[in-house]
């Protein structure tokens, strides 16, 4: 299936920026902007870290703009000081996740299996739609590695067999390094990605997922990216601060 056929998925990534008062301003700006002409058409979420979620699900009300949670614990509830569960999410306004991004598996050792198991406990919830997050460090393609990690990573991902989903390609070396992969180098990953997802799920449940690029994505390279064939979208951290940057990346994808 083509791309174009895959309706545009943009994504922002807030990470742990802003405060109450700037994401409230943002959602105002960002509703604005794509109000105005010309139409856009692209489903966009917003991942705001945990405290904003209210404001932004508030702001962001009665709009076609989605919000989700940076992360899940696989359980439903319990003893996890600092966690939030898959019905936290949801009962706070959330329609996505996002589960096992790099900054998740660097920073707070989660492995590929744990990552599984998020992603089966999003599913379970079924209110919620896993966007899960793959991708090889500098060092792992300098050694030719770089297949090999996405294909352990996407199946043990999948170990959990989910429901729909949506997967995000973000090479660790292009994340807020300004280094962002060439076209062709993420049309290459994306494509291995969508060819194991065909072997593992089926024609049809792969050719539905759509496969985002994340990495110093601006609205200068975004163009060059979307018009490959296997990239449906993108999952964009420092340039979705700023509301008309964001917006300028869903403009000249949808
Ligand atoms: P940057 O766009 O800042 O490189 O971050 C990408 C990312 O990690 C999105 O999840």
């Amino acid at each position: 299936m083509s791309a174009e056929r895959r309706r545009p998925l943009i994504a922002a990534n807030w990470k742990m920026n802003l405060l109450k008062a700037d994401a409230a301003e943002y959602c105002r700006d960002l509703r604005r902007g794509l109000a105005a002409p010309p139409e856009v058409d692209a489903r966009v979420v917003i991942f705001p870290s945990f405290p904003l979620i209210p404001v932004v699900a508030r702001e962001l009300v009665d709009s076609e703009v989605e919000v989700g949670g940076q992360d899940l614990h696989p359980e439903e509830r319990g003893a996890h000081t600092g966690d939030v569960s898959a019905p936290q999410l949801a009962d706070a306004g959330c329609a996505w996740v996002l589960c096992g991004h790099s900054e998740r598996r660097q920073n707070h050792g989660e492995s590929d299996e744990w990552v599984g198991l998020k992603v089966a406990a999003a599913a379970r919830h079924r209110q919620l739609t896993p966007l899960i997050c793959v991708g090889e460090t500098g060092l792992e393609r300098k050694e030719g590695r770089t297949l090999e990690v996405l294909e352990r990573q996407l199946l043990a991902a999948l170990a959990g067999g989910p429901g729909p989903f949506a997967l995000a390609y973000e090479p660790v070396w292009a994340i807020g390094t300004g280094e962002t992969a060439t076209p062709e180098i993420a049309q290459e990953a994306h494509r291995y990605l969508r060819q194991r997802m065909v072997e593992e799920l089926g024609e049809v449940a792969a050719a539905v997922a759509p496969i985002l690029y994340g990495g110093s994505v601006t609205p200068d390279n975004a163009a060059g990216l979307i018009a490959q064939p296997d990239i449906d979208g993108f999952l964009v951290g420092g340039a979705s601060l700023d509301p008309q940057k964001f917006l300028a990346i869903i403009r000249c994808s949808g």
